[in-house]
């Protein structure tokens, strides 16, 4: 007997819940749970021009879309439920406009927006929107029928909604810090800014909100950029196949369409948008020691002696929570630190900054000036009942500032001014900002939270995921008001697009454990993908303790992620409550987690100097391509698929990476690793430590040694590093560098120099210093140009020839010959020359 086919049930995962009726059954006198109305674009009856840039649909639905062209590559479209109010976005970089032209013509079926490179085709139907490859034809995006907008009696507009057409095949990348496997294809995930302790790999909200993703269809990559503050939510093609789906639970439906065709150029556009930090100050980009909590001020000191006498380079020292009198922020504890500006005037003395923790939630104490200032001009975030917004973090009851609000701002920086410019606070960190509370399984404050969004009053829904971004801005303009010449450093934890403007930010509560490793260097290449170039984690891990190598393999892959930082959360627990902090000061005291370079013994220090030494022999390169990344917006660090988009090998390498345009990094991520299999793409390579060459577009297994992880040179480079120093302030008193040319046919590079501090490079004190090179048989010539003109300590360049077949025979420099200062090694020629040359050949 056969049996009767059982029809498969086709359920809607985006349809109204079941409590909801819809507006057209709900016609008569009946009640019910709630009533909602569908809204979309519906027949479009005409299309007005708004300028040369804008569109404005006409159409018999109850939805409203505005097309914007940004620029030939970059569309918005921003659809509305009703009619559009203000244009405002806490993301965009200020000043940004839309520059576009587009040229509207008419059809049968449907209306094009050609600009120069794309064609945008809306379907006179439904208001569909497909965008074409102009050049190639292809679909480039397709949405399934109209932008969706639903809103519900009770709740008001309560999802839009954005489904287009995709494949298997298509791969998604971006979407900020979340840990999971590069390519997000086959997945779902949301964005709700969330302190996440001890977060595993499928954590769907973590501390960043950041809608924005790359596709990659054949061949052809582009992004999309939701910028919405409410929770959002991205589906690729989990729920329906061949359908990708992003929504959020209110607001606009206002997106971006932004064109490649490479990734990198989506990655830099995207950045036109929402801008890219200001260079930072160089020992920023030193190496940075933190603990949850170093206290007293002996420890500090004795911590601090530790590295200069133990000869590990190290530039700044963190305070977290217990530098605070009961945590109140912008306070000290006088017993663990009676004289903080003595402690900090001696640290810069011996070449440490000091870094303090600033939380948002303001202890509730009649007696603390904070608080009794923020109560008297109105600052703190209030409940939809008008009630004060009252809530335990560290303090049992604290309040919070409304970041949101353009008079809390201003009211906020002032508050740094004690710790900044009187006791010489070098840099900040603003940890909580979800914002976090304790006690409630929500994590964070409740939806009827008001908020002032400057200027157009809302609730936590919608500012929720802008909080933390708008904190950093407030601390960051703050600084930058109380110290002009300084470039601020402040270091974040929640963020949103855009808030790389303001703040770096640390990847947050992090496990010591090898899968975690991997989750870092993961979560840092998405991270710099998505806006943030300036990132790092907690070096060893935040929970639990890093065995001996497995601290020695984060250290030597955070040589290469912009902020370089050991933290660890020590004997504490995850929201200590005040009783319990007394217990914890006492295990502090006998029994310290300690995580600091030398604390596995003599054979791993010796390894951890090694990887961190390297980290400051670097930094001229390192300094470069982040000042390439303040320019263009390219990231500093970038997957390898972005060096070559059609080649699947370099989609399967999902760990190796690129730090700037000439590194490329292959960390040794699992236990006891004898060996590890690397790939080269297409071009030339030099093994970074052998100077051995390889021809690219291949697998390789290299060995794997203990001191080291395999790291690779584009051929053509020229690399500047310079001697070990035990911090940047000294590096700044050398006078040689070392330019390593690592030989190829040609190639160009570029080293960047400053004053690491300061904004002098405004008005031209920087030197941009581009090296060409060329080779035609044994003749090599690299020659050298100069811009700007920056006076720095370096006099002298050993510059080292690496890939040479045969010894030369013939230096000349600046036309002329030399013959002194040319030492010859068994792998590299080195020639002492003026660091201004403008030519050297040699054959
Ligand atoms: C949570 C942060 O993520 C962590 O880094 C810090 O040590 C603790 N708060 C205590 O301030």
């Amino acid at each position: 007997m056969t049996m009767p086919k059982m029809k498969k049930k086709v359920v809607d995962a985006f349809a109204p819940a079941a409590h909801l009726t819809s507006a057209e059954e709900a016609t008569g006198t009946d009640r019910f749970d709630d009533v909602y109305t569908e809204h979309r674009i519906g027949k479009v009856s005409d299309i007005v021009a708004d300028g040369n840039h804008a569109f404005v649909l006409k159409s018999e639905g109850k939805g409203c879309l505005r097309i914007e062209c940004w620029n030939d590559d970059t569309i918005r479209f921003r659809f509305t439920v009703g009619k559009a109010g203000r244009d405002f976005s806490y993301a965009r970089a200020e000043g940004v406009q839309p520059a576009g032209e587009g040229k509207l013509t008419e059809g049968k079926d449907k209306y094009t927006i050609e600009t120069a490179t794309l064609n945008i085709a809306i379907g006179r139907e439904d208001g569909a929107i497909t965008i074409y490859d102009r050049a190639s034809g292809a679909i480039l995006h397709k949405t399934q029928d109209s932008l969706y907008g639903r809103s519900t009696l009770l709740e008001g507009v309560h999802q839009v909604r954005l489904q287009f057409e995709t494949d298997k095949k298509e791969a998604f990348y971006g979407l900020g810090d979340k840990a999971w496997d590069t390519n997000l294809q086959g997945s779902e995930w949301s964005n709700y800014t969330e302190d996440a302790f001890a977060y595993g790999k499928d954590r769907k909200l973590l501390y960043r909100s950041i809608p924005f993703c790359y596709g990659l269809r054949n061949g052809h990559a582009y992004g999309l950029f939701l910028d919405n503050s409410y929770r959002s939510h991205f589906d690729f093609n989990a729920k329906k196949k061949g359908v990708a789906t992003i929504w959020a639970d209110g607001g606009d439906f206002d997106y971006y369409f932004i064109n490649g065709p490479g990734l990198t150029e989506v990655a830099t556009r995207y950045h036109q948008l929402t801008g890219t930090p200001e260079l930072p100050p160089l020992w920023a980009m030193g190496f940075h020691q933190c603990r949850w909590s170093y206290y007293p001020e002996q420890r500090v000191r004795d911590l601090a002696a530790s590295f200069r006498s133990k000869k590990i380079p190290c530039d700044a020292i963190y305070l977290d929570i217990d530098y605070m009198d009961g945590y109140r922020c912008f306070t000290w504890n006088k017993e663990y630190f009676p004289d903080p500006k003595k402690m900090i005037g001696d640290l810069k003395k011996d070449g440490f900054h000091t870094v303090v923790m600033i939380d948002p939630g303001i202890r509730v104490d009649e007696d603390y000036h904070v608080y009794a200032d923020g109560v008297e001009k109105d600052v703190f975030c209030k409940r939809g009942s008008g009630e004060p917004m009252v809530g335990p973090v560290w303090p049992p009851e604290c309040v919070w500032p409304d970041y949101t609000n353009p008079k809390v701002r201003d009211w906020w920086g002032p508050l740094y001014k004690e710790l900044y410019n009187e006791q010489g606070v070098s840099g900040f960190w603003n940890d909580m900002n979800e914002p976090a509370m304790f006690k409630v399984n929500n994590l964070t404050f409740p939806d009827d939270v008001r908020h002032d969004y400057d200027g157009a009053p809302t609730n936590h829904k919608k500012a929720h995921n802008i909080y933390g971004m708008q904190m950093t801005r407030a601390s960051y303009d703050g600084l930058k008001a109380l110290q002009p010449a300084k470039r601020p450093f402040l270091l974040g934890r929640a963020s949103f697009s855009g808030g790389q403007r303001y703040a770096a930010l640390w990847t947050g509560d992090n496990i010591a454990s090898w899968e975690h490793l991997q989750i870092a260097n993961r979560q840092c290449l998405r991270l710099a993908i998505s806006g943030y170039s300036l990132v790092g984690t907690d070096i060893g891990g935040f929970v639990d303790n890093p065995t001996p190598e497995m601290m020695t393999r984060w250290l030597q892959l955070a040589v290469f992620h912009p902020v370089m930082r050991v933290h660890s959360m020590g004997n504490n627990t995850d929201g200590a409550a005040e009783a319990e902090a007394e217990e914890v000061k006492k295990a502090e005291e006998l029994n310290r987690q300690d995580q600091e370079p030398w604390v596995h013994g003599k054979e791993a220090t010796k390894h951890n100097r090694k990887a961190i030494e390297m980290r400051y022999q670097l930094l001229p390169y390192l300094y470069t391509a982040f000042r390439q990344h303040v320019k263009t917006g390219k990231p500093v660090l970038r997957n390898l698929f972005f060096y070559d988009q059609e080649d699947p090998q370099c989609r399967k390498f999902g760990d190796q990476f690129f730090y700037g345009d000439d590194l490329l990094v292959c960390p040794v991520l699992t236990e006891g690793a004898k060996s590890l299999q690397v790939y080269l793409p297409k071009g030339e390579w030099y093994d970074f430590w052998s100077g051995e060459f390889h021809i690219g577009g291949k697998r390789l297994r290299v060995k794997t040694k203990a001191d080291r992880i395999p790291l690779f040179v584009r051929a053509g480079a020229t690399l500047p590093t310079v001697d070990v120093v035990q911090n940047t302030a000294e590096m700044h008193k050398l006078r040689d560098l070392e330019l390593s040319i690592f030989a190829a046919k040609n190639g160009e590079s570029q080293l960047y120099w400053d004053a690491g501090e300061g904004y002098g490079h405004d008005a031209g004190q920087y030197t941009l210093r581009t090296y060409k090179m060329n080779r035609l048989g044994k003749k090599l010539s690299l020659t050298q140009t100069i811009e700007g003109d920056f006076n720095a300590s370096f006099k002298r360049a050993q510059i080292r020839f690496v890939g040479l077949t045969q010894p030369p025979t013939k230096v000349v420099v600046d036309g002329r010959k030399q013959t002194a200062g040319i030492f010859y090694g068994k792998r590299a020629v080195v020639i002492n020359v003026p660091f201004d040359f403008k030519s050297i050949v040699i054959s």
